[in-house]
């Protein structure tokens, strides 16, 4: 992503000229009448247009007023550009569509692609918090109504869901996804998806979805953003692949390729990936993007020049070339040295053109251009109600020690920190169409909710980061931190002074919205030092202090775990935040996030997931250390805050699992149930947790692996009973020889309210 790439914003000034004038295809066309439909068209196209058609090319110099006269016009004119992204505003999109057209030869309508990854302009909070809702209905309406508010503003395709599994939160763009199990991450892409492109594409409130990044982009080594990945294909398959092909049977229409490497091949010309993967084994029928300048930087990866990228690039499988025209260029010249094939072009331009038949806008190319729309349809009410209440159930309780929260109304509350007064930061990364000035501070959220009894008292106290170089990088993208020059201790002693009148001290401190996403890796991920010497002289007023603690990774919060008595993690939680945050620290909503990735106690431990192997000299349960045993010296194998951890106002209990059979065979279903009891005053909500554990496999087998999860609601007092229905299905992985089946044996099946906290029970399945 480049500074610039949020800036663009377009175009316009092109009155009537030649009426539309398409073979127009039918309503709910099938294949059938799609194929001749598109043999047709392709019949008239050059070369040229062809390859115009897999041309994505970067929007940013297109800018209002000027479209008629700028360079991407004219490519549009001359048939050389297949869709665009990132432009803001209906109506310059459809000034833009108008060119496509009204003055290119074939009239060929454009895609207009966006990055809407949590929300258009009403913002839901970022993939990560959405991830630790567990909840697959309100993960699904908040893609719908991304859809719907984005589809009224122009866009018909939009780069979400990122769904690379993200073990190390030393990068950045674990904030983007859905943490790190495969099978909660394939549950999330579905829904996702379907959220995006519900039932009908052609609708005029749904969009194309764009699954990415093929693949793998999550296990960048040490972290770090772009980095080489390489990993066995077992491992592949059985921990990385799964949501992405969960995407592709959900029916998504398209799919980026990554940045990285894989198998020592960049993704974007790895035949394997593209064509034998994705096409022939999952049988994806959709189209491949590039990501960015993917194609034009495999000459820095290092395997050619950019004419033989290009055609390496096209002749694996990739569709569409974003920003780098490096298709459009050079493909000409390595056609007629026989370096790629008429018939490769050819599948690609159709798939492109099969996309935009599936959207309808060969019916209709102004389909997603109704002016009229975004006022009714974005930034709505009930839309950002919607977010209010997602947002509040994102939110995970990591420690409440003597119920400090929920806090009371009536009396003082000193609100401190430097995230307390900061509308721009709490939609998070990748909020491309939100609108920074509306979103609701902390600040306001909890004046507002707090009510007229209540004073909320306020200072800043600190600087995200005693580094102004660091924190000019963590406020990109207009995420102002508003840097405060005065000395720290004035700063802290100001916050001192606030807080002494308070009976309680909310610290609202953690990273900034820009220090997680892309290019955002960080070696330490503590919250900064600056903001630990505000959270420990507020320690020393003596008053409790609750962090209300924003981040877009896992942190490292050990000493803060020890030292304050309440932390409630929020993420960013999106334009709707401050609201959110104040319905749960008033308790009008109880917290029942659980988190989805694992909190390491240091940096160190990185990366630490629960659904690790064994080894052959795995540490006993509850131990330390012990000589020769897979440990450290200086700290536990234990996380901080396990997967799926989460507490709440309330206290659940775990009766005693039932299983329906011990003894299993063949097709049967074994059923694992477990009653969960609300034994605390207020109404909660439960994820209960089932993994499974293969103990004797052909190859090595995970300690334990997410198999299912219900999140359920109790009144206080009340029981429910979670019945999980266990089928070999289940208990298939992909063995040494890539083959997707069971082995029979031994299985631990667990059930419990995290990955940690479970009961146990073996049973025996035979074929
Ligand atoms: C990111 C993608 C994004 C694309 C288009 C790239 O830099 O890696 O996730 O969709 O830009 O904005």
């Amino acid at each position: 992503m480049s500074t610039t790439k949020h800036s663009l914003l377009i175009v316009l000034l092109f009155a009537g000229l030649s009426a539309w004038a398409q073979p127009k295809p039918v309503a709910n066309a099938d294949a059938a009448q799609m194929k001749s439909f598109i043999d047709k068209l392709m019949k008239q196209m050059t070369v040229e247009e062809k390859l115009g058609q897999l041309n994505l090319p970067g929007s940013g110099d297109i800018v209002t007023g000027q479209a008629g006269n700028t360079d991407i016009a004219a490519k549009i004119r001359a048939g050389k550009v297949g869709g665009l992204f990132n432009i803001k505003g209906v109506e310059k999109i459809r000034e833009v569509q108008k060119l496509a057209v009204e003055q290119s030869r074939l009239k060929i309508p454009l895609l207009f692609g966006m990055d809407v990854i949590h929300g258009y302009q009403t913002v839901f909070p970022i993939p990560l918090g959405l991830s630790a809702t567990w909840d697959m209905k309100a993960i699904e309406r908040s893609a719908q109504i991304a859809a719907r508010e984005a589809s009224a503003d122009g866009i018909n395709w939009t780069f979400s869901p990122m769904v690379d599994i993200a073990r190390d939160p030393r990068w950045g763009r674990m904030a983007e996804g859905a943490g790190e199990d495969p099978y909660l991450g394939g549950e999330i892409a579905k829904a996702m998806v379907r959220g995006y492109q519900g039932n009908d594409l052609k609708a005029n409130n749904t969009i194309m979805s764009c699954v990415k990044h093929f693949a793998l982009y999550g296990a960048a080594e040490a972290g770090r953003d772009y980095n080489t990945t390489d990993m066995s294909h077992q491992r592949m398959y059985n921990e990385y692949f799964l949501p992405y092909q969960a995407a592709v049977d959900a029916g998504a229409g398209s799919i980026m390729a990554s940045f990285n490497e894989i198998d020592g091949v960049p993704a974007t010309a790895n035949k394997w990936l593209m064509t034998d993967v994705l096409r022939k084994q999952w049988g994806f029928a959709g189209f491949v993007v590039s990501d960015y300048t993917g194609v034009g930087e495999m000459t820095s990866h290092g395997i050619g020049d950019t004419a033989t990228v290009a055609a390496r690039a096209l002749m694996a499988g990739l569709d569409m070339d974003m920003v780098s025209e490096a298709l459009l260029t050079k493909i000409p010249q390595s056609l007629k040295e026989g370096k790629v094939t008429m018939a490769q072009i050819d599948a690609a331009c159709r798939r492109i053109l099969e996309a935009k038949y599936k959207l309808g806008l060969f019916e209709d190319p102004y389909r997603y251009c109704d002016v009229t729309r975004p006022a009714k349809d974005v930034y709505t009410a009930a839309n950002r109600q919607e977010a209010r209440s997602i947002a509040a159930q994102s939110f995970v309780l990591l420690k409440n020690e003597g119920n400090v929260l929920p806090l009371k109304r009536g009396g003082k509350i000193a609100l401190i920190g430097p995230l307390a007064d900061n509308r721009e930061n709490m939609p998070g990364t990748w909020s491309v169409a939100a609108d920074f000035s509306k979103a609701i501070s902390v600040l306001e959220g909890l004046k507002e909710v707090a009510g007229s009894n209540t004073e909320i008292l306020y200072a800043k106290g600190s600087n995200l980061d005693y580094d102004a170089r660091f924190e000019e990088r963590a406020g990109m993208f207009g995420k102002n931190l508003r840097r405060d020059n005065r000395p720290s201790a004035t700063q802290i002693a100001e916050a001192l002074q606030i807080a002494s009148k308070a009976d309680v001290i909310i610290a609202a401190v953690g990273e900034s919205a820009e220090m997680s996403g892309e290019s955002s890796s960080r070696t330490n991920i503590e919250i900064p030092q600056a903001q630990k010497d505000l959270l420990k002289a507020l320690k020393a007023t003596g008053k409790p202090v609750v962090l209300v603690l924003f981040a877009g990774r896992s942190l490292t919060i050990t000493e803060e775990a020890a030292a304050y008595p309440a932390i409630l993690n929020v993420w960013f939680p999106g334009s709707e935040a401050g609201y959110a945050i104040a319905d749960v620290l008033f308790g009008d909503v109880n917290p029942s996030g659980k988190l989805t990735t694992t909190w390491p106690q240091n940096i160190g431990q990185v990366p630490l997931f629960y659904n690790h192997k064994n080894t052959g000299r795995p540490l006993p349960e509850g131990n330390w250390f012990e000589k020769f045993k897979t440990n450290y010296l200086d700290v536990t194998n234990d996380p901080l805050y396990p997967f799926g951890f989460g507490l709440s106002y309330t206290t659940f209990t775990y009766g005693k699992m039932k299983l329906s059979s011990q003894s299993l065979k063949g097709n049967q279903t074994l059923t694992a149930t477990v009653n969960i009891t609300n034994n605390g005053k207020v109404t909660g909500k439960e994820v209960a947790q089932l993994y499974i554990r293969d103990i004797v496999g052909s190859t090595t087998r995970p300690v334990a692996e997410l198999k299912g999860f219900e999140k359920i609601e109790l009144q206080p007092g009340e029981s429910k009973t979670v019945s999980f229905s266990i089928t070999p299905e289940l208990l298939k992985f992909y063995n040494y020889d890539l083959k997707y089946d069971w082995e029979a044996g031994d299985f631990d099946i667990m059930i419990g309210s995290n990955s940690k906290d479970v009961q146990k029970l073996r049973v025996n399945w035979q074929k």
